[in-house]
């Protein structure tokens, strides 16, 4: 304010004064809301702000991208009309307090959109003025758990310990495999390293960085695999979680899921099965809409999966399909030079879990090591070192009875009359571990459920029904 001093009423400096005060004030005011909406904008969760009618007064950039929609199509929509499963009119009365990490689809268009959701009521003077809602996409929790529930594969090819030629061409086909991004299945006996090789490879592919979620199809009750591998709606049968539940494809999504013991899978799921590797979209139990993922499946057996085709156990066309890269793993028996460096891997890593000196290592002890069957390959050769380990007191590795553990090797099986017995005998075992279950009696001995029958009624061998 200018002019002459002498002419200026006195209460013109008071007017000056409090001019420049809300000046000030205004300053701070625009100040703060812009910070507000700076900060509002740059949560990393969706955010929506409704009034008392659930009318959207607001909503962050972020809510926006994921709902793929602009401020002009969402300003005063009522929220009711996007979410349906959240009873909006009881938590905007009082009647509820505030929910959180709720499922819920926001119907956009035709398309849903899965997301977490929290709401919580805004009490003014406990006069209800409106309510913020904040969510996150279900796929970037999936990721989440992902990470924290260890679907980490944590093997490298690094970790197969070998000098055989045949492993070393597995390996390279398994390298080869793992770049190709198709199918893989693993075929192989008990304990040669399907699942090391499995891990292998995911951590090999351009998908390391994702989830590899292991399943193994055989210990998964046979109502409940559709949902353990596809997930399901809430309500889909009694016993289903409320909010429903993600399947372990979901939980893969953009990595690779290793389905381990495939050749268990009941036929009606191996359809299903093939349905999803043949357009990588999964429907949930008790689900209507089809979602698209990107998973990479590596499947594992220890049977000949080929002759479970023939048997009719298996289906065909899952067969070509999963197979499009069919890696056989070696048996231990088959490839004698490695047991020697397997024996001192493990005894090495023994020494250093237990802080102690890394004991020696006979030849002798090797040498005898070579003339077993291994049936558990190399899982049994580390179960046997490790005993002696513990066993041996001395700084070296004592071998304690292997004979009695181990079956003695294939020469033994050139006479004819020798199989027949070794048979029977099998038999008569599998039949007495499985307490006459006679499915699981032939899963142990690896033949199909007929053919145990039969041998059952050759050999005479007594069984409960
Ligand atoms: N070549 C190898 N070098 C080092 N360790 C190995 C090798 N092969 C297997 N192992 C080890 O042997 C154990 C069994 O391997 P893995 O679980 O991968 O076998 P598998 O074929 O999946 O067996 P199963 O059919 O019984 O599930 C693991 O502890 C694994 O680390
Ligand atoms: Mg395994």
């Amino acid at each position: 304010m200018s002019g002459n001093y002498y002419d200026a009423h006195s209460h013109t400096l008071g007017i000056v004064t409090s001019a420049a005060e809300s000046i000030q004030k205004q300053f701070a005011l625009s100040r703060s809301y812009n910070l507000l909406n700076v900060t509002f904008n740059s949560i990393s969760d969706g955010m929506i702000v409704i009034d008392s009618d659930s009318n959207i007064k607001r909503i962050n950039g972020r809510a926006l991208d994921v709902l793929n929609l602009t401020l002009d199509d969402v300003m005063n929509l009522d929220i009711k009309s996007l979410i349906t499963n959240i009873d909006f009119k009881a938590l905007l009365k009082g009647d509820k307090k505030e929910i959180y990490n709720i499922e819920s689809d926001f119907k956009i268009k035709n398309d849903k959109i899965k997301c977490i959701v929290n709401a919580v009521p805004m009490n003014v003077n406990n006069k209800n003025i409106g309510m913020v809602i904040t969510f996150k996409e279900t796929k970037h929790i999936h990721k989440l758990v992902s990470k924290l529930a260890g679907f980490k594969a944590s093997y490298t090819f690094d970790d197969i310990i070998t000098e055989n030629k045949n492993m070393k061409n597995m390996i390279l086909l398994a390298k080869k495999s793992a770049k190709s991004d198709c199918n893989v299945l693993i075929e192989g006996e008990s304990g040669t390293g399907k699942e090391l090789l499995a891990q292998s490879i995911h951590n090999y592919s351009d998908r390391r960085n994702k989830p590899f979620v292991a399943v193994n199809c055989a210990s998964i009750p046979r109502e409940l695999v559709e949902s353990e591998l596809f997930g399901y709606e809430k309500g889909a049968f009694t016993g289903a979680a409320k909010e429903g539940h993600a399947g372990k494809f979901e939980l893969a999504d953009g990595g690779t899921i290793f389905l381990d013991e495939i050749g268990e899978l009941p036929l009606d799921m191996q359809s299903k099965l093939l349905r999803v590797l043949d357009n990588g979209k999964i429907i949930r139990v008790g689900g209507t809409f089809e979602k698209q993922l990107d998973v990479r499946v590596i499947g594992a057996t220890n049977r000949i999966l080929k002759k479970e085709v023939n048997r009719k156990n298996f289906r065909n066309d899952l067969y070509y399909r999963l197979s499009v890269m069919n890696i056989k793993t070696i048996p231990l028996r088959q490839r004698k030079e490695d047991i020697g460096l397997l024996v001192n891997y493990f005894t090495k890593n023994l020494s250093i879990k237990k802080g102690t000196e890394v004991k020696k290592i006979n030849k002798d002890y090797v040498e005898k090591l070579k003339d077993n069957y291994w049936e558990g390959n190399v899982r049994e050769l580390r179960n046997v070192v490790e005993r002696d380990f513990y066993l041996s007191e001395k700084n070296i590795l004592v071998s304690y009875e292997v004979e009695n553990t181990c079956k003695k090797e294939e020469k033994t099986f050139e006479n004819v009359v020798a199989i027949k017995t070794l048979e029977k005998e099998a038999i008569e075992k599998a039949i007495i571990q499985s307490n006459g279950n006679m499915v699981q009696a032939a899963n142990l001995l690896q033949i199909g459920r007929s053919t145990l029958y039969r041998k059952v009624k050759k050999y005479n061998i007594a069984y409960k029904i």
